[in-house]
């Protein structure tokens, strides 16, 4: 497909899907290639604009990442990031030194509006400001709160660029050759800190590299519909629906473009959140509001008598993940030979798995490579393959999937399996199944749902004495989880008032049959994790 795009050469630094995720939100494609994609790949592509990330190295030392003079040389505008810049001007005769103090957090800086990356951008400078060393634009500067995070600093610009930004500590905040269309920026206006990053990034992409901004997901949906129909033509594709966010919008998107040549597969392992089944079938199934063969398959018994007596978290991890293998390519075998198997991977599966960019942590997913070999296809076919998660939400409710399955919080394969301590039974299932139900009631009630990033009730092992009404009780007790977190790799514990957790604590007391206490779990991640297995 020819579409308008940027380009992110990623240098290693952490946010570099970020500064991906940044662009499109600008309405402008755009994809991450490591530092060592060769220049002729890059050429072919024919970027609009290229944008260079930041990266844990110094520019200046032997074995640090580089990239050939001939990408500045191509008359496509570049825009370097914090180690980005720094190698831009390193390369162009610029000179990037050991800083004498390390500039990290929020950082005032001071930028010149006639630059067209900061055109519109800050507010008038309206104090002088002591240890101002840059004086190239101090007459109109303005100044705007940027995110900085680095040890090396330019201390001198190469030729033919002018300083457009300096803050107290660093004289060269920004540097550009207009010209040339070559922008150097030492902070991150990729990260929300940076309070007018957006319009840099807008004014990056959509001025200076002279983008439509037809990105949208409209358009998407459309041109995907079409690529589809093209790539399957007459075949059969068979894929896994879970019901979460990414298999639900892949099978939506498949569906309206082949309709009953798609099979859909449906699991329900029992250890879904209340109704959720049910759910999934309503928008998937025969009644639903898709063209496509839904099989549903129950196996909620088989679940669990594979889990009887399992204590141990990872055991009961590995017997669900085998498990439903297992009753996959029984469905499968039944379907017989298909054409395609479809995935849902979504481009951060895809850039993670060192595929894209320049991953320092390089995670292993199941949905990219190790293809199920029990499965009877030809190849498989990835129709999210190019988009991040909000991009996903967005051309889940293009396709008419409801709110409440397009905002899913994220849910683990094994589900409720990993949120009861302890042996899985029916009966568990049926308590902290009831008890998330009330507590998502509960948080919705209270208007805290978009807020909190993950929230659930988990089933602690223990049973301890209570009294209700007259009569002594030994009963479990429920724990509630609830975290705020950006990345999930690292979170902290929801602040819900007081109010609110109280009414949670006496609905489940009062509606759920087997609970006599309620925690609230205020651990963070470390030490903790998300989930509670
Ligand atoms: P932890 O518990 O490791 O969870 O802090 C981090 C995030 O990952 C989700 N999670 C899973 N997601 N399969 C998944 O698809 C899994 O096996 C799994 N285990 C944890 C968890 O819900 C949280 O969002």
């Amino acid at each position: 497909m020819n579409r308008e795009m940027v380009i992110v050469v990623d240098f290693g630094g952490q946010y570099n899907q970020l500064v991906a995720r940044r662009v499109r939100e600008c309405n402008v494609y755009c994809e991450i290639y490591s530092y060592r994609t060769d220049i002729e790949k890059i050429k072919e592509m024919n970027p609009k604009g290229i944008i260079l990330t930041g990266g844990p190295n110094s520019c200046y030392e032997e074995d640090s990442p580089t990239y050939t003079k001939e990408l500045f040389e191509l008359g496509i505008p570049v825009l370097g990031l914090c180690y980005g810049a720094q190698l831009m001007q390193h390369i162009l005769g610029g000179k990037v030194e050991k800083a004498h103090v390390r500039e990290y957090g929020k950082t005032e800086v001071f930028v010149n509006p006639a630059s067209p990356l900061f055109s519109g951008v800050g507010t008038p400078v309206s104090e002088a400001v002591p240890g101002v060393v840059c004086k190239d634009h101090e007459a109109n500067s303005r100044e705007t709160i940027c995110w900085m995070s680095h040890f090396d600093y330019i201390s001198q610009a190469a030729p033919g660029f002018t300083i457009t930004a300096h803050t107290a500590d660093c004289p060269v905040a920004a540097a550009e050759n207009n010209e040339k269309r070559l922008y150097a920026i030492q902070f991150h206006p990729e990260v929300l800190h940076t309070q007018e990053g957006t319009k840099m990034l807008y004014n990056c992409v959509r001025g200076v590299c002279g983008c439509s901004g037809d990105w949208r997901m409209d358009s998407f949906v459309e041109s995907s519909i079409q690529a589809i129909r093209e790539k399957v033509g007459d075949g059969k594709v068979l894929l896994a629906l879970s019901g979460a966010v990414d298999s639900s919008v892949a099978a939506g998107l498949l569906s309206r473009a082949i309709g009953k040549q798609l099979t859909c597969v449906f699991v329900d392992h029992g250890l879904l959140r209340k109704n959720e089944g049910d759910e999934v079938e309503a928008v998937f199934g025969p009644e639903g509001i898709f063209d496509l063969n839904f099989i549903r398959v129950n196996a909620q018994e088989r679940y669990y008598s594979k889990l009887a007596g399992v204590t141990e978290p990872e055991q009961k991890r590995k017997i669900i993940g085998e498990e439903f293998i297992r009753v996959f390519e029984e469905e499968a075998k039944k379907i017989g030979a298909v054409d395609f198997l479809a995935q849902g991977t979504i481009y951060p599966d895809v850039v993670e798995s060192g595929l894209g960019g320049e991953s320092a942590v390089i995670k292993s997913h199941h949905n990219v490579g190790g293809l199920p070999d029990y499965v009877d296809f030809k190849e498989i076919i990835e129709p999210l393959r190019d988009l991040f998660k909000d991009e996903v939400r967005k051309a889940g409710l293009q396709l008419g999937i409801p709110e409440e399955l397009v905002f899913r919080q994220p849910f683990p394969g094994p589900g409720l399996g990993i949120r009861i301590i302890g042996e899985v039974t029916a009966e568990k299932v049926r308590i902290v199944q009831d008890a998330d139900a009330i507590y998502r009631e509960e948080i919705a009630n209270a208007g805290l749902d978009r807020e909190i990033n993950q929230y659930f009730a988990a089933l602690t092992n223990m049973r301890s004495v209570g009294v209700m009404g007259d009569e002594r009780t030994y009963d479990y007790a429920v724990a509630l989880r609830a975290v705020k977190t950006i990345d999930f790799m690292t979170a902290e514990a929801a602040e819900i008032p007081f109010e609110v957790l109280n009414k949670v604590m006496n609905r489940i007391i009062n509606e759920v049959k087997g609970v006599n206490r309620v925690f609230y779990d205020l651990t963070s991640k470390p030490p903790g994790t998300i989930e509670f297995e």
